[in-house]
């Protein structure tokens, strides 16, 4: 025994489920469905889970699933989240289980993480006698399309009683075997939002007689880059991206109106606050400048995601003593948005990233390429590596 458990009954654990989470993987993986789509997903999750004789929790919700496992010990309560959405991308890999629904793929990994919680679940089911506490698995819709399904499933009560998080996301840029942690703020402020300039139609030649809300659009565009580099302080990075630009009929039509589809990303929590007043205030004076006007809409917000320090020590110091040292490696901080950020502003956790490199099989590129491939050798890491948590913050 080493600390709270003995580190050969896990890893034989993890083992012994590793074939069965490749088929379910591989399963998922066939049949990927996209945010709040996932209905065969739910329905597959939920025929595993009642295998495994586990509980399932009430969810007024179309998709998703609550599960608890009650040890044999009254203690804490520790929950365990899963994304289980996949995105609409035709996939090109060549993998023998590619996927069957095509322009849908698990590109982002989701169904490595639904197949790693639902080998923790059978694993820790093995450990009841032993655990002081219960095990909440939050099995979460619609990661990927804000407002995501983060803020329906805490509403339901996933975090009911639950006093740390565990969240895990593979990382195709770190090698099977090694894991990644980073304490503090580690992703995106995200504010997803939509600018409609509101001109005045009117005939091309005529500029005169009609307010032109593409000319206005462009300086509003223009101008919201300014927040970056004069609005908010050098030393912490922002963006502010607009991928999609709508307006305009024809040619010889001056445009009426103009959408501006936009997302900004901010790694400080006062920026976070900050930037869609600014945002509103600049495009309203530049419209209101030309005689146009600005409508702001904020489709999501997410806030930043926050790991906590003693979360990741749990993790890292559980990460050596099942596969030894010099495999934890601190992950780089982005401007990517998380929805697993909206627990972590109810409890402390972290998010721990998964190595699933391996060249040698093609496991090397990036989230969300229709190339991607994960390598599967990393199930068997992530389950070891979770149930040992889990063991060591219930149980001591
Ligand atoms: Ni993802």
């Amino acid at each position: 025994m080493d600390g709270t458990y003995s580190v050969d009954k896990v890893t034989e654990r993890a083992k012994r489920i590793h074939k069965k989470q490749i088929a379910w993987r591989r399963h998922l993986h066939q049949y990927p469905e996209t945010a709040n789509d996932e209905f065969q997903t739910t329905k597959f999750l939920r025929g595993e889970i009642k295998k495994l004789g586990l509980k399932v929790l009430p969810l007024k919700m179309k998709t998703g699933l609550l599960v608890e496992l009650k040890g044999a010990k009254p203690g804490k309560t520790v929950a365990i989240r899963t994304d289980i959405d996949a995105l609409p991308i035709l996939e090109q890999s060549s993998v023998p289980f590619k996927s069957r629904r095509k322009g849908f793929m698990h590109a982002c990994g989701h169904d490595m993480h639904m197949a790693t919680v639902l080998g923790l679940a059978s694993v820790l089911k093995q450990f009841k006698d032993e655990l002081q506490g219960n095990v909440r698995f939050i099995f979460q819709p619609a990661e990927e399309h804000p407002p995501g399904g983060a803020t329906p499933m805490i509403a339901n009560g996933a975090l009911k009683n639950v006093s740390m998080i565990f969240g895990l996301h593979v990382d195709p840029h770190l090698a099977t075997g090694k894991i990644g942690v980073r304490g503090g703020i580690t992703m995106a402020s995200v504010i997803d939002f939509d600018l409609i300039i509101h001109g005045r139609g009117g005939h091309a030649a005529r500029p005169q007689n009609a307010v032109d809300a593409i000319v206005i659009a462009a300086e509003v565009v223009e101008s919201l880059q300014k927040i970056v580099s004069r609005e908010t302080d050098p030393i912490s990075p922002t963006a502010v991206t607009f991928g999609k630009i709508e307006g305009g009929t024809a040619r010889n039509i001056i445009a009426d109106t103009v959408v501006l589809t936009g997302t900004a990303r901010t790694l400080s929590a006062l920026d976070s606050r900050r930037l869609p007043k600014l945002i509103k205030r600049i495009a309203d004076n530049i419209c209101k400048a030309h005689g146009a006007r600005a409508e702001m809409k904020i489709i999501a917000r997410y806030p930043v995601l926050h790991n906590s320090s003693k979360t990741n020590r749990i993790f890292e110091r559980n990460f050596r003593r099942l596969f030894g040292g010099g495999k934890v490696s601190e992950t780089e901080q982005t401007l990517g948005g998380e929805d697993f950020a909206c627990y972590l502003q109810k409890v402390p956790g972290a998010m721990v990233r998964l190595g699933v490199m391996n060249k040698s099989i093609g496991a090397d590129k990036s989230w969300h390429s229709p190339h991607f491939i994960a390598d599967e050798q990393a199930l068997f890491f992530g389950t070891s590596l979770l149930t040992a948590s889990v063991l060591d913050y219930l149980n001591s």
